[in-house]
C-alpha cells in the first residue's frame, strides 16, 4: 500500500528561480532562506518518496480569471512548465503518475470533491520552485498536481481545504502500489504584492500559522478568507495549500524542521516538514 512520509510546504517566490540560476545560495540575502533547505535535503534522502502530491496555486498560466476551478487535479503523463514573464529559466517538465491520479480522482468525487480532472496541464512557479528547492539539480519523483484557487473570489474556505486533503491523505492510503508519497504545500506565507498594501508582511499571524498547522490545524478553520486577507495579505491566502498538505497528513504529526525568513522579494519566506507517523506503524509498536 502507499504510505505518506510526511510533508513539506515551502514558498514559491518566483526570484528564487533567478537566485538558483545565477548559484546566489551564499549571498548575504539568499544564505538564510537557502540554508533552511539543508535539512529538507537530508529528509529526502532518507525517506525517499517516489511521488509528490502538491498542493498549489495557478498563477495564470493554465487558468485565468475566466475560467477558474476551485480544485484542480492533473492526470497527465507529464507537466511542461512555460515561460511566464518572470525573466527565469523554463524549468524541465515534471514525470507525472496517471495511474495514481485517476485514483485520487476517484476517490475525491466520491467523496463529494467536484474536482476538475486535467488530463493536461502546465505547471508554474508554485510547484517547479519548490521542486527545485527540493531536489536541486533533478526531480526523482512523479508528481501530482492539485492547484487550489487562491486567485479569484470566493476562495475555499480554511475548513474545505483541511477536508480536501484529509480526502487526499485517505486515498493516498488506499493505493495498493507501495509508493512512498510526499504531500507538498506551496506559498505564502504573508504577502501582498499589489494594492495600497503592496509589501504588507505580518510576522505574528505567520507564527501563529506555523504553530498550529503542527498539531492544531482545526483551530486554524476560525479564520475567513477575509480575516486571512486581512491578517496574512492579498496573497498570504497561499496558506490555504499549506492547509490541505496538513490534512493529507493522516497519522501522529511532528515537526522535524522549520525555517522563518524576512523578507524574500515581497513575501515571509518559510519552510516547515512534518513527519507523519503512519497509524499502522504506531499500531505495530
Ligand atoms: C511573489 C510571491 C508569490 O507567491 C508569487 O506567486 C509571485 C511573487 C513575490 O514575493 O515576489
Ligand atoms: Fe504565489
Amino acid at each position: 500500500m502507499a504510505q505518506i512520509i510526511g510533508g513539506v510546504a515551502t514558498t514559491h517566490v518566483p526570484s528564487i528561480g533567478k537566485a538558483i540560476a545565477d548559484r546566489a545560495y551564499d549571498h548575504p540575502y539568499w544564505k538564510p532562506f537557502f540554508q533552511g533547505f539543508d535539512y529538507v535535503h537530508q529528509w529526502l534522502a532518507r525517506e525517499k518518496p517516489d511521488v509528490a502530491v502538491f498542493f498549489s496555486n495557478d498563477h495564470g498560466l493554465n487558468f485565468f480569471l475566466d475560467k477558474l476551478p476551485t480544485f484542480a487535479v492533473g492526470a497527465a503523463k507529464g507537466y511542461r512548465n512555460e515561460d511566464e514573464g518572470w525573466g527565469i529559466p523554463v524549468a524541465r517538465p515534471a514525470q507525472g503518475d496517471p495511474a495514481f491520479s485517476w485514483h485520487l480522482i476517484n476517490a475525491l468525487v466520491a467523496d463529494e470533491f467536484d474536482i476538475t480532472m486535467c488530463q493536461e496541464m502546465l505547471i508554474d512557479h508554485a510547484v517547479t520552485i519548490p521542486l527545485d528547492l527540493m531536489w536541486p539539480g533533478a526531480w526523482p519523483v512523479k508528481i501530482v498536481p492539485i492547484a487550489i484557487n487562491t486567485v479569484q473570489h470566493p476562495l475555499p474556505s480554511m475548513a474545505r481545504c483541511l477536508k480536501l486533503g484529509r480526502s487526499v491523505g485517505r486515498a493516498i492510503e488506499t493505493y495498493p502500489q507501495d509508493l512512498r508519497v510526499v504531500v507538498v504545500g506551496t506559498g505564502g506565507l504573508s504577502h501582498q504584492l499589489d494594492g495600497a498594501r503592496a509589501g504588507f508582511i505580518n510576522k505574528e499571524f505567520d507564527q501563529l500559522c506555523l504553530d498550529k498547522i503542527v498539531n492544531e490545524p482545526d483551530t486554524l478553520t476560525r479564520y475567513s478568507i477575509h480575516d486571512l486577507v486581512a491578517l496574512s495579505g492579498a496573497q498570504g491566502v497561499e496558506f490555504l495549500n499549506w492547509m490541505a498538505m496538513r490534512g493529507a497528513l493522516t497519522g501522529q504529526v511532528t515537526q522535524a524542521h522549520r525555517n522563518y525568513h524576512i523578507p524574500i522579494s515581497n513575501t515571509a519566506a518559510a519552510t516547515i516538514v512534518l513527519d507523519n507517523h503512519a497509524q499502522s506503524a504506531r499500531k505495530a509498536a
